[in-house]
């Protein structure tokens, strides 16, 4: 790095400052075991946006400097770390008992010769996209020893496998029509959290720049990985875990854990580009209704708008103003409606007008605003970075509300534009600064949905729905993710797992696909698996695009049909399961779906596990992803397995063949388990939950179920309900109310066996 030799150091409060030749670089001690590492490079302040508040407490540590092997150290010592600083900067961590975790490098990285000229010229002759080579350097960087048994996890929606280990990835929001494959390095979401595990132990990495930065986890060499970012500051935790859910836990005490949504929001969505007329959307609505398969939500996509211009209503097509939102809601369903951030550049349109009156939008480098094209035409870009434009932004939500929006989807928000990437160079604002287009993009999302978040608490009141496609580390305090446009191929089924699993280990706990495949044509099979998975999705909602075949559960055959409407009817059985599980998740920051490594990381047969997935602790999912399967091989993680249909016993520490014909997904309880279950009703509280059945496995356990009104924020006041229920040896179940607070508790609880 480049800072020479160290001349002094000093503890201040929970920093410990290292004064070298050549600048000055800090330590924070934020916990027992998480450590800031800061050199500042560009700012002095961290300027994060995705950690909001003071995160460090008092902690009692130790600053000791030494003389180690002929070096100067400079060693910091909590209860559970000890970081070693030396000089250049270089920082070495380990675990209290001494061992090494992750020590920096001290050699030079060795990157892959640059191609020739004339190997250059052949290929883009061809038209291959010789950009590869673009990371060879980054001006700010870390790179650490890589033992060579390390897995590494997390870093957000990347596609490929779970384990991103020998790979190399992006952060730069992207927004790429093409079917996304193994080989794309950055998709929508930017979320530079790494999780890495190595026999000796486990821990987080999370590099809080929001510049574009790459992760190369030993594809460069397999001696090294490094992350490093085109300008910033180098300011990464380390956060320590005894095991990987301490990591999770710790990542998320940074950047915010998910708030419990609203129960509506756990049922089935709808979803269509292309609903171009309340004619259309009334019929999918009644079609619902008729072929008694629940439903909760019906999104409007860009349809709805008069001429895509944001907050306004298409009255030709859609009627009078809210009139099909309200017609809908009588039989139960909530709208959710598509805002984008471009807003059309139009003279004499109040949004537009506004902005430009205002000083709201990007700015060319000249001063100009800055003009791209989306949907609407012409448009141009909210600079969310203000405080004063993410108020209006906030405000505007109540043309929404007054729609009869239930929930809103940002989607656009990398931010997309059809005239090329915005130049780097396009001025935004970073609070009280202006900032170029380079450092903001990532968090243009994020900014946008807090915005939105924000209006949406302050003038509807209840917990805010608000799905987003962009998003940097932190956004899960503010919105759900779905995975942007993936195909129906059987391809984009299978990585919707590690994905989903990835998401919830980076925090974003509400996430899920589009359900049958956005692009492409769903086929009957293809979409009776992927509403197979989809069930177990936190967000759980089918949707197209214009132009693809109509893949609504009806829309093939009466098996097909049938099959969606049993899973969609699992799906409301289990909504409880689901509901504790957010409700905890906003505790813990653990997600809702889990690959099996973060409660087995010493079982290496779950270390690339990329076809199955636990909800919560309890339910291990094996979906089927493949074309024309009937069985599947299902790994069975250590303790016994009850089959959730039939009751067929498993025992962990195995493979078993198991049976799985189209209109079945296997899923399996861990005995001792009790899954809270409810009756399936069309529309989440179209009648009382007042009784509560909990289907019991086997074996010893415990489990707490929460119960609350579903909408408001009164729970974080008391308004809930508790109930603890314990299973002994023998089977026997009892349960006691841990806490009452929350007015209509059940008339019954059942136990189903
Ligand atoms: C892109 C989004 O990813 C997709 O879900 C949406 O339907 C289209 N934009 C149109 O709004």
């Amino acid at each position: 790095m480049g800072l020479g030799k160290l001349c002094e150091f000093e503890k201040q409060a929970n920093k410990v400052c290292f004064t070298y030749e050549r600048g000055t670089a800090y330590l924070e001690i934020i916990c027992e075991n998480i450590v800031n590492v800061f050199l500042p490079c560009e700012t002095q302040d961290h300027r994060s946006k995705a950690i909001e508040g003071e995160k460090a407490i008092p902690v009692d540590f130790s600053v000791t400097g030494k003389r180690e092997q002929g070096a100067d150290v400079v060693v910091v010592e909590t209860e559970q770390l000890t970081v070693k600083v030396f000089d250049d900067f270089y920082v070495d961590f380990y675990k209290a008992d001494g061992t090494l975790l992750c020590a920096d490098s001290r050699k030079e990285r060795k990157p892959r010769p640059a191609l020739s000229e004339k190997s250059l010229a052949v290929l883009k002759a061809e038209g291959h996209d010789v950009s590869g080579g673009e990371s060879l350097s980054y001006p700010v960087q870390t790179v650490k020893v890589m033992d060579g048994d390390e897995k590494f996890y997390g870093l957000g929606d990347k596609t490929g496998f779970l384990n991103k280990r020998d790979y190399e990835y992006e952060n730069w929001n992207s927004d790429i029509p093409q079917a996304h494959t193994d080989s794309f390095k950055a998709l929508y979401k930017s979320v530079p959290f790494l999780i890495t595990l190595k026999s000796c132990g486990v821990f987080g990495l999370f590099f809080d720049n929001t510049n574009k930065s790459c992760f190369n986890l030993g594809k460069e060499n397999e001696g090294y990985y490094f992350y490093g970012a085109a300008a910033g500051n180098l300011d990464y935790y380390f956060i320590y875990g005894e095991k990987m859910p301490e990591v999770v836990k710790g990542y998320t005490y940074l950047t915010g854990t998910t708030p419990l949504p609203q129960l509506w929001t756990l049922g089935f969505q709808q979803s269509r580009w292309g609903y171009d007329s309340a004619e259309m959307i009334r019929e999918i609505a009644g079609t619902y209704r008729k072929l008694l398969i629940p439903c909760d939500v019906i999104h409007f996509d860009i349809d709805y708008m008069d001429g895509y211009r944001v907050f306004t209503w298409n009255e030709e097509d859609f009627g009078t103003p809210g009139g099909i939102i309200e017609e809908i809601g009588r039989s139960g369903f909530k709208t959710v409606c598509i805002v984008d951030p471009g807003v059309k550049r139009e003279q004499g349109y109040a949004k537009y007008d506004e902005g430009v009156a205002n000083d709201y939008y990007a700015k060319t480098p000249e001063g100009e605003v800055y003009v791209n094209e989306v949907w609407p035409g012409e448009a141009v870009y909210p600079d969310f970075g203000k405080k004063e434009v993410r108020d209006w932004w906030a405000d505007n939500q109540r043309c929404m509300l007054s729609f009869g929006a239930s929930g809103i989807w940002n989607d656009m928000n990398e931010p997309a534009s059809f005239r090329g990437e915005l130049p780097a160079d396009v001025m935004f604002t970073d609070e009280d600064r202006p900032s170029p287009h380079s450092a903001v993009h990532n968090v243009y999302g994020h900014l946008m949905a807090k915005a939105t978040y924000d209006g949406l608490k302050k003038y509807d009141g209840k917990r805010p729905f608000i799905i987003t496609r962009a998003c940097y580390a932190g956004t899960q305090k503010y919105a759900t993710v779905w995975t942007g446009d993936n195909q129906s191929l059987w391809a984009h089924l299978q990585m919707a797992v590690p994905q989903l699993c990835n998401l919830g280990l980076s925090g974003l706990s509400f996430a899920g696909t589009d359900v049958g495949g956005f692009g492409a044509d769903c086929t009957p099979e293809l979409l009776c698996r992927w509403v197979e998975l989809g069930a177990f999705s936190p967000l759980f909602r089918n949707h197209s695009s214009n132009g693809s075949i109509f893949q609504e559960p009806w829309r093939f055959d009466e098996k097909t049909l049938e099959i969606n409407r049993k899973f969609i009817c699992l799906r409301y059985q289990l909504l409880p399961y689901f509901y504790d599980l957010f409700w905890k998740g906003e505790k813990t920051g653990l997600p809702v779906i889990r690959p099996l490594v973060l409660h087995y990381e010493k079982d290496p047969n779950t270390w690339n596990l990329n076809d199955e997935f636990l909800v919560g602790e309890h339910l291990l999912v094996a979906p089927v992803l493949t074309q024309g399967a009937q069985k599947r091989m299902v790994y069975f993680p250590e303790g016994i397995w009850y089959d959730f249909f039939t009751g067929k016993e498993y025992s962990g520490g195995e493979y078993d063949l198991v049976s799985a014909p189209l209109d079945v997904c296997p899923v399996f309880a861990k005995a001792g388990s009790m899954i809270p279950t409810w009756e399936v009703m069309q529309y989440t509280g179209e009648k009382p939950y007042d009784t509560l059945k909990l289907k019991v496995f086997k074996g010893e356990g415990v489990y707490v179920h929460y119960q609350d009104n579903g909408a408001d924020f009164a729970y974080r006041d008391g308004a809930y309900n508790l109930y603890e229920f314990r299973q002994d040896a023998s089977g026997e179940v009892c349960h006691r109310m841990l806490q009452e607070g929350y007015g209509t508790p059940y008339r019954k609880i059942e136990y189903v066996r």
